[in-house]
């Protein structure tokens, strides 16, 4: 029996992935959990004939997320507030980190066993802060923590074929780094099947990967960011994780995890100065993250350019979470 719940499964994101997991026959249960309008939600989902239970919980004063979280297997995080024009995925830490901290302590109280997939931005420090508080539980393994960079690699697809055309569903580029920006790093040469990205198109490519949730928030003009395309990219990541821990072998997905708990992480640190959080692409298992992959040796010269910026920009990322959760203990 697998429960999954969705934290945050009112919202723009969190209805189509929740329609999503509904309809997988890897979930048994499906509990939904938001602040607002998870009775409907839950209503209308539950009448498909899935093989998933639907459950839907408002706060209740604490007892919603109780029995949201009961039982969980895997748990994503999609509840906070999304970018509008003109923001950086930064500018939303104020409101999100404290969203995640709660609901992560949720987490670390009643399924400190569950995978927790983090979809909430800025990734690049809502992570760090999940961490910070399942270590305050001692309930903290690196293996089961993910920050979700699904969709930068789903957007890297399509793009390179937008560029050099072919199939889009084919190619797989490894996406490493962060979720944000620059500190997004597509490695283009390590694209299997392996292709030729032109010189002059180099530059524009990447940069539209890095950048390409701005098409997005500013195509919705002030009413969000990604939610769809996000949707879609968290369930495939989810599926991945769900099919591996059942056994299925050779599954490798790029997510943003903490390196020094996970198989060949240390070797990764390493390289990127130190840092303790980094997307690299992960074998899953049946516990989560079996093994970190390195690709970084293999960077091309222009690569390592972009990797030397996203060490920079993920390193401040990284202190204002971890920061965040020491100051909350401070008071
Ligand atoms: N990781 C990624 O690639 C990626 C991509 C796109 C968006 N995002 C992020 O995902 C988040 C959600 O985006 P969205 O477009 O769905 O936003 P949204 O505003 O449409 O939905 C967010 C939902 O979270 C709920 N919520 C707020 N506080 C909550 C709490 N304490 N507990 C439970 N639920 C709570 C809201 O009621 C709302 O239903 C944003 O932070 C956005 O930046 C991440």
């Amino acid at each position: 029996m697998v429960k999954a719940s969705v934290l945050g499964a009112s919202g723009g994101i969190g209805q189509p992935l929740s329609l999503l997991l509904a309809t997988s026959p890897l979930v048994d249960e499906l509990s939904l959990y938001d602040v607002v309008n998870t009775p409907g939600v839950g209503a209308d989902l539950s009448h498909i004939n899935g093989t998933a239970k639907i459950t839907a919980y408002l706060p209740e004063n604490g007892a919603g997320l109780e029995k949201a979280l009961t039982g969980c297997d895997i748990v994503v995080i999609p509840a906070g507030i999304p970018r509008k024009p003109g923001m950086t995925r930064d500018d939303l830490f104020k409101i999100n980190a404290g969203i995640v901290r709660d609901l992560v302590t949720g987490v670390a109280k009643f399924c400190p066993k569950a995978f927790v997939l983090v979809i909430s931005n800025p990734v690049n420090s809502t992570v760090p802060i999940a961490a910070e508080i399942l270590k305050q539980h001692n309930v903290f393994d690196a293996t089961r923590l993910f920050g979700v960079t699904s969709l930068d690699v789903v957007r890297a697809s399509t793009f390179v074929a937008d560029v050099v055309g072919g199939d889009r569903t084919k190619y797989r580029v490894p996406v490493v780094g962060g979720h944000s920006g620059e500190t997004i790093v597509p490695l283009l040469s390590q694209i299997t099947p392996s292709v030729d990205i032109p010189a002059d198109k180099l530059d524009a490519l990447v940069n539209r990967i890095q950048f390409g949730g701005d098409e997005v928030v500013k195509a919705k003009d002030g009413t969000g960011s990604a939610t769809l395309s996000m949707a879609y990219a968290g369930f495939r990541f989810a599926q991945a994780l769900l099919k591996a821990a059942k056994g299925e072998t050779g599954i490798v997905e790029p997510t943003y995890v903490y390196l020094p708990g996970v198989e060949g992480g240390k070797e990764i640190q390493e390289i990127v100065g130190g840092l303790e959080f980094f997307a690299v692409p992960v074998e899953l298992g049946p516990s989560g993250a079996v093994k970190a992959t390195n690709p970084l040796p293999s960077a091309t010269d222009y690569e390592k350019k972009l990797l030397n910026t996203a060490y920079e920009g993920l390193k401040g990322n990284i202190s204002k979470g971890v920061e965040f959760i020491a100051a909350q203990n401070s008071k």
